[in-house]
């Protein structure tokens, strides 16, 4: 057999290969091989949790149906890092189901009946009972339950309740038994060990599902997606340009913690291309601020902006936009920290480009 040199056949068989193993992971229909790819870097290899909460514990497991975990994976919680599986199929769904459900095989039936509590007292339970931990609106706690030093178990972040994810997938019966239950093992108590008694409780379940309305309302306002970066074209030497952006970030009072050629280590010592250079800077405690809401930043921190000369001879400065952060986590607590570095790096890119 010849084997062709055209660089089309090639270009050909690379892109049916691609095409072979993108369907075959699209077929996997095993739900132990689907849990591991998909769920375990967050939720543990058996359930045991990490960024994601604990799914193995058997008081969750007898407080859910099939039909929530299925919605769950369907919907994930907007804003609260837990992602939406929409390209998983209905069958990928059920087997994941499936797999979770193997740790308590417990067939849970949940009876029927809607909430007639009054969310009014509820509200002012929750601000009593539960905001600490689940926050003042019900949006969740901080955090994503690792930090530096503690990689597994505790703590676990309280999740977000009022979260349009979580109203979909739970029932008003689920959101009952989860309060009259607790979770064991998690700081989430039973609402008789809270004092509440089942009045308490049902006034709590109908505020809990009054977040419906208030999380429709806001999401008729969104606004639509933002640019991922940040860009301004400078009308002076490439020297000049960094000069001036170094300036402009101590007058900030930031620190410059490192600077580099874009190509630094990808090409031999001294042959870097001098007209890429990259800054990195930032406030420590800033810096902290967002490790500590979300560790994965740590592939955005320290800030860093990158100034290129084009071969036109023209000087551009570059930043991933920070206003990306949230939705590129999925965690809407990086929302704060990230509007006000968007400030910082506004201020400096319109430093060069006047
Ligand atoms: C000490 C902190 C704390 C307090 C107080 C607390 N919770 Fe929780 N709650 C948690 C944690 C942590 C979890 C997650 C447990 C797990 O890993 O399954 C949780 C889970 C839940 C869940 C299940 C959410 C889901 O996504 O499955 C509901 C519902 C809930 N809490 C409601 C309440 C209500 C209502 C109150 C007040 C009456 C309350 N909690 C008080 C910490 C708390
Ligand atoms: C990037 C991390 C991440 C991935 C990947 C992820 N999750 Fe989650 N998951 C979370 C977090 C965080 C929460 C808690 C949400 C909150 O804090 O409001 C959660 C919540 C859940 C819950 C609700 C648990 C409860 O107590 O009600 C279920 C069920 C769940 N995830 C299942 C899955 C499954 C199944 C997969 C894979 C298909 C998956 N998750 C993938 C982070 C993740």
């Amino acid at each position: 057999m010849q084997i062709s040199h055209n660089p089309l056949h090639l270009f050909i068989a690379i892109f049916l290969i691609f095409i072979v193993l993108e369907n075959s992971a699209n077929a996997e229909t095993d739900g132990s091989k689907l849990f591991a790819i998909n769920c375990a870097a967050c939720h543990g290899d058996n359930g045991d949790g990490g960024i994601g909460i604990p799914l193995a514990l058997p008081d969750f497991l007898t407080s859910v149906t099939d039909d929530y975990l299925f919605k769950t994976i369907r919907h994930g919680r907007p804003g609260r890092i837990m992602p939406a599986f929409q390209h998983l199929s209905d069958e990928q769904t059920h087997a994941i189901v499936k797999h979770i459900r193997s740790w308590v095989p417990k067939e849970v039936k949940i009876i029927s009946q809607g909430a007639t509590g009054n969310p009014e007292k509820g509200r002012d339970i929750f601000a009593r009972n539960c905001a600490r931990c689940h926050g003042p609106l019900g949006k969740g706690g901080a955090g994503t339950g690792i930090n530096f030093t503690r990689l597994h178990h505790l703590p676990i972040v309280a999740p977000g309740l009022n979260n349009s994810g979580y109203l979909a997938a739970a029932s008003d019966e689920i959101i009952r038994t989860t309060l009259l239950k607790g979770r064991r093992g998690t700081p989430m108590l039973p609402a008789a060990k809270m004092g509440l008694t089942s009045e308490d409780v049902d006034d709590v379940v109908s505020y809990i599902r009054s977040f419906e309305k208030e999380l429709q309302s806001s999401a008729d306002t969104a606004t639509g997606p933002v640019k991922s970066t940040l860009f301004a074209t400078s009308t002076d030497s490439f020297d000049e340009t960094a000069e001036k952006i170094r300036r402009a970030i101590s007058e900030k009072r930031l620190r410059i913690i490192r600077q580099h050629y874009l190509d630094d280590g990808l090409v031999a010592q001294g042959e870097e291309n001098k007209k890429q250079l990259v800054i990195h800077f930032g406030n420590i405690q800033q810096i902290n601020t967002l490790l500590t809401i979300d560790p994965r930043m740590g592939l955005f921190l320290p800030n860093r902006l990158t100034i290129l000369e084009q071969d036109d001879g023209k000087v551009m400065v570059t930043a991933v936009n920070p206003l990306r952060f949230g939705t590129l986590f999925n965690n809407a607590n990086l929302e704060h920290t990230s509007r006000e570095l968007h400030k910082i790096y506004s201020a400096i890119l319109k430093e060069v480009s006047e």
